[in-house]
């Protein structure tokens, strides 16, 4: 598991350092929320230019991902979501705000993982070589993942997944959807939300692609 997905903060009554409540409120020290807190970038924020300019970042990851957290953690009180992880969130809700918001906040960390400032090229080792076997060639694969990500009518990502038996995919999902829905293993995804290129890229929707390409992290996919 990546540290990532450890994103519930634990308010502690009574403990060290954690959130002071007053004494008539609490005889013993127990749960008081959990939280989801935004996950740390993988990179600096101006890290990826000029392909994703820091005023992208500061605004998807900043306004955007961020707001899906505070979303979720205003949502969850009372719920019977109130204490799983992330992906149980994900793979339990049913469609609504709170799977929408969950989802997303995993979707967003997911995908800055899979961008690098080093990032680019081909895959290598076994994950090149499932690619070959399932696409027929780096380049196809490239071609499929690249039409998938530009037709996508309206906001939704782009995936390369893994099913249980090992099948690789190139999967379309719309707003919040993820293969994990599918009991998948999500190896790469491109955000194809109008908000993750329209600053740098306007409405030319494969032009970001074309940068996402040259930033792709395929030491990340392959660790999955
Ligand atoms: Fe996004």
């Amino acid at each position: 598991m990546t540290t990532w997905r450890l994103t519930r903060r634990h308010l502690l009554q009574g403990a060290a350092g954690a959130m002071v409540v007053p004494y008539f409120f609490s005889a013993a020290p127990k749960v008081l929320a959990a939280e989801f807190t935004l996950p740390e970038l993988p990179w600096a924020p101006d890290a990826l230019q000029p392909l994703m300019s820091k005023e992208t970042i500061d605004f998807h990851y900043g306004k955007h991902h961020a707001a899906y957290v505070t979303n979720l953690n205003k949502l969850l009180p009372g719920t019977p979501y109130e204490n799983m992880s992330l992906e149980e969130i994900v793979q339990k809700a049913p469609p609504g705000p709170i799977f929408n918001n969950a989802a997303q906040v995993w979707n967003h960390t997911f995908f800055w993982n899979c961008l690098s400032p080093k990032g680019g090229g081909e895959p290598k080792g076994k994950l090149a070589d499932a690619i070959e076997e399932h696409f027929g060639s780096f380049a196809d694969f490239q071609q499929q993942f690249t039409d998938t990500a530009v037709k996508l009518f309206g906001s939704g990502w782009a995936w390369l997944a893994r099913d249980k038996d090992g099948k690789l995919s190139i999967e379309a999902t719309s707003n919040a959807g993820t293969p994990l829905q599918a009991g998948k293993t999500p190896l790469l995804t491109c955000d194809v939300w109008e908000h993750a290129y329209y600053i740098d890229y306007r409405n030319a929707r494969p032009k970001f692609v074309e940068a996402f390409w040259k930033l792709v992290n395929w030491d990340y996919a392959a660790s999955l």
